[in-house]
């Protein structure tokens, strides 16, 4: 049997047993799924190496399929083919423009074409693949303090957690001299596990077991920490030189890194923020936030990162006063990605309970845009690898 899995969806059983049957003669081992929805579960349960789908599905378009596959980093790249009844080029465009692989209309030279394509399809794939080992890289830094970083990067990691149900996310706290995602966790503080240890321990120990037997999972938090340095004592100890494999261990073991820089663009967060496929720049909105995040942005820039990688969030810490996005925008030449509202007391609420704003206020609109935002990123991640496969 070959060890390439193909998905077959479509709702017709006619159809879609004869591809199948195809597939099978051919040696592939063969799953099929007669709904969208059955499809999205067996994508995640048969883990395909190639998925076909048919272009009129029942309960869920094409599109969303394909959409919702390319999302996750795990399947971000598996390859799809979209079959038609009807060859329309409209379609197509829809198909190809959320990401299939490739259109065709049902016919016996498609078959073929198809049949043909497969092993290219897997070759391409799998190039992506090396560079995918490793999980994505997301840091969260901000030109001036307050400007709510690390809640939104507990926050963000929470929603990434919720929607990308079958990737594993861990976050590090970086900030120094004193952390505060233990705090707003609402992790045990006494145990001695945290980022200046790990810094001091010797290469060789630091290894993905390591990470998994130690890393808190705080409670309501569907993700792992890496907590931050308890005090500035400790923090004078850390031992900088070490991050780079702490951070690449933590990496080849959960899909997604997120690490909280806080206010620092210094010698010990530029090669991390050089490294990060994403990299989520918070600012709120008054003058000297813009103004600072500008200076910081010009100064990434010298440093050869490229700016498609940043990722402005405009949050609105201080309420609603204050500049509108298209001040801040205009003043940072650059779009802002994201615009968090002000919530409040309620985020200092749910951060004094140690508890996500997703379970302590489900209905709140701000829960909207986290998701969105946590989409985003996943897709920032998948899209800064390729083209880094691109140019080889
Ligand atoms: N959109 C918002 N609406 C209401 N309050 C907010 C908002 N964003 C942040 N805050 C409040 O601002 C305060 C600072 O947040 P946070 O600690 O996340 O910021 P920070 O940028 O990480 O700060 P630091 O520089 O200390 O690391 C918190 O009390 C938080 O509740
Ligand atoms: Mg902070």
């Amino acid at each position: 049997m070959n060890e390439t899995k193909i998905l077959v969806i479509d709702p017709d059983e006619t159809s879609r047993t004869f591809l199948a049957n195809i597939l099978r003669k051919q040696n592939y081992t063969v799953s099929e799924a007669a709904s969208g929805q059955d499809g999205l579960q067996k994508i995640i349960d048969f883990t395909p190496d190639v998925i076909t789908c048919d272009s009129a599905l029942n309960d869920l378009s094409a599109e969303a399929i394909i959409i919702k596959t390319r999302q996750e980093i795990r399947y971000g790249n598996t390859p799809i083919v979209v079959f038609s009844n009807q060859l329309d080029s409209e379609e197509m465009d829809r198909i190809l423009k959320a990401g299939a692989n490739d259109y065709f209309g049902k016919s016996g030279q498609a078959l073929m074409g198809f049949l043909n394509n497969i092993s290219k399809l897997l070759v391409d794939a799998r190039v992506k693949q090396s560079e995918e080992l490793k999980g994505a890289l997301a840091v969260f830094v901000s030109a001036k303090g307050g400007t709510g970083t690390s809640s939104l990067c507990a926050n963000i990691g929470m929603n990434l957690s919720r929607f990308m149900t079958k990737s594993t996310v861990a976050l590090v706290d970086m900030v120094l001299p004193i952390g505060s995602l233990a705090l707003i966790t609402g992790i045990d503080e006494s145990s001695n596990f945290n980022v200046v240890e790990v810094s001091l321990q010797p290469p060789e120990k630091v290894t993905p077991d390591y990470f998994r037997e130690n890393l808190a999972r705080p409670h309501d938090w569907l993700f792992h920490l890496l907590p931050g340095s308890p005090d500035p004592g400790a923090a004078s100890s850390f031992n900088v030189g070490n991050m780079h494999q702490v951070i690449q261990t933590l990496r080849k073991t959960y899909d997604y890194v997120l690490v909280d820089l806080g206010r620092s663009f210094s010698r010990i967060s530029l090669p991390i923020i050089q490294e990060a496929d994403v990299i989520v720049m918070v600012l709120s909105n008054d003058v000297s936030s813009v103004s600072l995040t500008k200076r910081s942005l010009d100064y990434l820039i010298t440093q050869n990162i490229n700016s498609n990688r940043i990722y402005p969030i405009l949050n609105r810490a201080v309420g609603l006063e204050g500049l509108s996005k298209a001040e801040a925008e205009k003043i940072l030449g650059m779009e802002i990605r994201m615009t968090v509202p002000y919530m409040m007391s309620n985020l200092t609420l749910a951060n004094n309970q140690n508890t996500p704003i997703a379970s302590k206020f489900p209905t709140d609109t701000t829960n909207l845009v986290l998701k969105q935002v946590a989409i985003e990123i996943s897709q920032a991640a998948i899209k800064t690898r390729s083209e880094h496969v691109a140019k080889g």
